[in-house]
Formats: C-alpha cells, sequence, structure tokens
C-alpha cells in the first residue's frame, strides 16, 4: 500500500480530468521536493486535493483504478480495452489516434504539443504497439495509451519497408474500423506530423472519408474535392497518414478494403511494401458507394512539396494547417528537417506536452 505521500510524488502532472494550467506550479515540476504530510501546508493540499478528487471523480466516469499507483496498476493497463480507452478519451463522440512505438516517442510529443496548442489534445488516444510505450504514456497521462494485443515484435517494427514495419502499420486500419464500430468519429495521424492551426473546422460537410494527396505536383487553390485521378502505377497517391472518418457504413467498407487489400498483397522482399498502396486500392475499389472528400493541398501539403518548395510555402503562408515530415526517411533526419523548419517544438515547449518531459 503505497503511503500518500508517494501518491501525491508521483502522481501525474497533468491530469486528464483537469486544466494543467490551473493547477498551482507546485504541482507542475516533477523534480520539485517531497511535500511532507506532516506538514501544515502538506496537509492543507492534501485535504483540498480529497475535496477536489471527491468532487470531480462522480463526474470523469474516470475508472477507479486510475488513481492507484502501485506496480499492480501496470498490469491494469495491460488489460485496459480499446472500447474503454475510446469512452474515457472520446470528447463529443470523436477521438484522435496515433499508433505508436517506443523509438517515436520523441515525434510523439512533438505531435502532442503542437495539438495541445489547438486545445484538441485531450480526445488523444494512442495506441502503443509496445509495452514499454503503454506503461510510459499511461504513467505520465493516464488512460490516453492502449495496447491491442497481441503487441508487434518491437525489434523489427520500424525500419521503413521492412516487413515488420509493414506488418505494425498493418494493423491500422483494424483498429480504425474497431472504432468505428464503436460508433465514433475518428482522426488518424503519423506522429511525425506537427498541427500549426485546428484541421476540424477543414472536415466541413458530412463526407464520409477525409484524406490528404500525397502528390507534391502543386495544384490550384481551388482543386477538386473528388478523389484524383490515378497515377503512374495506375492507382492514386493519397496518403495514409491522415484520415478523418466518420462511423458510416462507408467509411467501415474503406476499412474493410484496405484490411482485404493488405491480406491480397502481403509483403514480400521485392516490393518492400507499406501499407498506402492497399489504402488507395481501397479507395479506387470503393470510390462509387463510399462519400470520399479530399482535403485542400495548401492546408495539408506533402512533406515532398512544403521542405521542398519554398516559393509555394511563401505563396501559400498562413494556410498551412498539418505539416507531414514524410519523404525523408530516418529519425535523425526527420528531426534535423523539423529543426530546420522551427518545427521540432521538444526543444524550448516540451512543458506544454501532456507528457511533459519523456
Ligand atoms: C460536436 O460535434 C458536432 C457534430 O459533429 C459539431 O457540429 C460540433 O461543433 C461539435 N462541438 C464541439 C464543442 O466540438
Ligand atoms: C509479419 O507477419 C507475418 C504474418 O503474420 C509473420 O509471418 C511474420 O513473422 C511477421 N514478420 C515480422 C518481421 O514481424
Ligand atoms: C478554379 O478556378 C479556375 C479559374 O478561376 C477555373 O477555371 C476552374 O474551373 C476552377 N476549378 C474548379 C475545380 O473549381
Ligand atoms: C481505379 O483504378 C483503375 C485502374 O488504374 C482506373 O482505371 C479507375 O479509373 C480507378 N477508379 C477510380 C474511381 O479512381
Ligand atoms: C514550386 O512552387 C511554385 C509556386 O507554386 C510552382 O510554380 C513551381 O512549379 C513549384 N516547383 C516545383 C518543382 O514543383
Amino acid at each position: 500500500m503505497p503511503t500518500m505521500s508517494s501518491f501525491l510524488q508521483k502522481r501525474p502532472t497533468h491530469h486528464p480530468f483537469s486544466n494543467p494550467y490551473a493547477l498551482s506550479p507546485r504541482f507542475s515540476s516533477s523534480s520539485q521536493r517531497p511535500i511532507s504530510i506532516f506538514s501544515r501546508s502538506g496537509l492543507i493540499i492534501l485535504l483540498s486535493l480529497m475535496v477536489f478528487l471527491g468532487l470531480l471523480l462522480p463526474w470523469t466516469g474516470m475508472p477507479q483504478f486510475m488513481f492507484q499507483n502501485t506496480a499492480s496498476s501496470l498490469s491494469k493497463w495491460r488489460d485496459y480495452t480499446l472500447p474503454e480507452a475510446v469512452s474515457f478519451v472520446a470528447k463529443n463522440g470523436t477521438v484522435i489516434v496515433c499508433a505508436v512505438s517506443q523509438p517515436y516517442l520523441p515525434f510523439l510529443n512533438n505531435w502532442l504539443i503542437s495539438i495541445a496548442r489547438q486545445k484538441h489534445h485531450d480526445k488523444v488516444l494512442v495506441i502503443a504497439e509496445d509495452y514499454a510505450t503503454l506503461y510510459k504514456v499511461n504513467e505520465k497521462w493516464p488512460g490516453h495509451a492502449v495496447l491491442v494485443p497481441p503487441a508487434p515484435d518491437s525489434q523489427t517494427a520500424h525500419k521503413f519497408g521492412s516487413q515488420g514495419f509493414f506488418n505494425f502499420t498493418s494493423r491500422r486500419p483494424q483498429h480504425l474500423l474497431h472504432i468505428l464500430e464503436l460508433g465514433y468519429n475518428v482522426m488518424y495521424n503519423d506522429v511525425d506530423m506537427v498541427w500549426l492551426a485546428d484541421p476540424f473546422p477543414y472536415l466541413e460537410g458530412n463526407h464520409e472519408v477525409y484524406f490528404t494527396d500525397d502528390m507534391a505536383v502543386v495544384k490550384p487553390l481551388n482543386h477538386s474535392h473528388d478523389l484524383p485521378p490515378p497515377g503512374k502505377k495506375g492507382r492514386t497517391y493519397i496518403c495514409s497518414c491522415m484520415i478523418f472518418l466518420r462511423p458510416t457504413d462507408g467509411a467501415k467498407l474503406v476499412m474493410k478494403k484496405w484490411i482485404e487489400e493488405l491480406q491480397a498483397q502481403p509483403w514480400s522482399k521485392a516490393k518492400k511494401a507499406n501499407d498506402q498502396p492497399a489504402f488507395n486500392w481501397a479507395l479506387n475499389k470503393t470510390a462509387g458507394q463510399v462519400d470520399l472528400y479530399l482535403l485542400p493541398q495548401a492546408a495539408f501539403p506533402t512533406g515532398g512539396l512544403y521542405f521542398k518548395n519554398q516559393t509555394w510555402v511563401q505563396e501559400t503562408k498562413g494556410t498551412h494547417v498539418i505539416i507531414h515530415n514524410n519523404y525523408i526517411t530516418g529519425f535523425e533526419k526527420k528531426i534535423k528537417r523539423f529543426r530546420e523548419f522551427g518545427l521540432w517544438l521538444l526543444d524550448d515547449h516540451v512543458l506544454e506536452s501532456p507528457l511533459g518531459r519523456l
């Protein structure tokens, strides 16, 4: 049984039910000296905290176990299910998800800072692809990470183009389909992204599936929102990196087709596929039956455009919403490029992340 003071010390700095900035700064530093419960101010803090929790708990629907900070809480996160996690983080029927393994934690944190700036971090659910990530995120930010077993082999899951990476990304449509079947809107993001503005106003109309083009060719500002015509390989180059889905039959159909396409064209040494072609074939094959919506290029440019054409960036200044650090591989190169463009927010703004310093 932990003592109350160890509870206080280990208590994550940002609780999901509260505005972290409303708490006294005393609680926002993890390097603070322990507060003794025997001191007068310690007692006062303790009492106010108990009143605070007592008032809020009945309203949050937060599972009680989140307040136990013992070793056994680790095994409880192990049993935390996707339906529980989604119902805990969703706001207004919507969740924002990403899928992350341990090496991507710095990118997760960078992405979260940018989302916190748009005040949408409260509905972020991290789908952890290994137990280390599950425990780390939930330790800092209880309830915001879930692991859908079985965890992929983390040693082999990281190299772009490898079979491990393919296996890892292949789980994505299954997670998304499950969330749709639970009845939620879901936005998926890769974590090598940075939000510069709020994307939600761009999800206009009542379409079923929203996505962005991964083509770097500059389009007119008033380009069509339809699925673009197929490119050289007979298919489109829609990015599987940023997708918004409403829980409709059409959106579920696209996810089912995506899963089928991944199974029909499994990874091979020759092709070194990732999950994106399968997503594009799924869109191609369901286009007549589903209401699809291509988001504007100026707001959601591919990294192949944003990082490579400064003329275009200047011309479209003020219109960019989400920047994707793709068209480059390797953690170090991505970080270097984010730094060069002032988008590696971890350096100076880490405390803006709900995870704090990792
Ligand atoms: C909640 O969702 C509805 C429908 O999707 C939307 O119109 C509304 O603006 C959302 N409200 C908030 C506070 O996000
Ligand atoms: C990927 O998945 C396939 C099929 O489930 C499995 O046979 C293979 O061992 C996995 N490979 C890696 C590297 O994870
Ligand atoms: C975009 O604007 C141009 C010039 O005003 C016009 O000719 C074109 O038809 C427009 N395209 C679309 C898709 O609306
Ligand atoms: C689907 O792909 C085929 C083959 O490239 C193409 O002929 C067809 O126009 C595509 N359909 C749609 C809706 O993009
Ligand atoms: C870069 O952007 C400018 C301005 O939009 C455009 O005219 C030009 O074609 C682009 N260059 C390349 C290489 O795509």
